[in-house]
């Protein structure tokens, strides 16, 4: 037997375990914005892609259909707080960066810049979208991934044993659980 669950109004209790990010785009006016996403995923291929899903009444969405490119930065689980404030803040009225202390570098390969505080960030830029009843599905090509040296293996990865991403599952947030495969899985 099984029963179908309740997704929620909006489908808020559709994610099943995704990372958090924050998506950082450059506004026309020299300002940067961020907002809390937890809808982005990356696409297998031999072009490296991720699609984001990101709602049309959101600033985020008239920045990234100005710019065409963004910066996804992973959210760690001590950065809870921020998740919550930059998704429910609109910048269109209020400096996200200032409210939550966060600061930024630049990118390598789009002019939205990275955000310091978040261990990986992926610079993307758009190569199509979707749009889908109020929503749209930006898909980039992903142009450069950015770790923290103190997340690097030395090796040109990840370390695992640091990899602590902020994980979005059922409307409520995780930390990663232990690894448990290899790469034979
Ligand atoms: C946990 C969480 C997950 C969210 N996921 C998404 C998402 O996947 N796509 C989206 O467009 N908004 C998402 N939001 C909502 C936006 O972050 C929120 O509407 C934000 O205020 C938009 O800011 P902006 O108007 O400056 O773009 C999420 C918010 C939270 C708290």
């Amino acid at each position: 037997m099984r029963t179908v669950i309740d997704t929620g109004t909006y489908g808020e209790y559709l994610h099943y375990g995704l990372p958090l990010a924050l998506v950082s785009v450059l506004g026309p006016d020299g300002r940067v914005n961020v907002s809390t996403n937890a809808s982005i995923t990356p696409l297998p291929g031999s072009l490296s892609r991720l699609a984001a899903g990101v709602l049309i009444d959101n600033y985020t969405n008239e920045l990234i259909a100005k710019r065409g490119e963004f910066v996804v930065n992973l959210l760690t689980p001590d950065m809870r707080g921020i998740a919550r404030q930059c998704g429910s803040l609109s910048g269109v009225d209020t400096d996200k960066l200032a409210v939550c202390g966060l600061t930024t570098t630049p990118a390598q390969h789009v002019a939205s810049p990275l955000i310091e505080q978040c261990p990986v960030n992926i610079e993307c830029r758009v190569d199509t979208v979707q749009h889908l009843d109020e929503l749209n599905l930006w898909i980039t090509r992903i142009l450069a991934v950015h770790v923290r040296k103190d997340w690097t293996n030395g090796r040109g990865g990840v370390n695992l044993a640091m990899y602590k991403p902020l994980l979005y599952a059922f409307g409520h947030t995780f930390e990663l659980g232990p690894m448990v495969g290899h790469s034979g899985i």
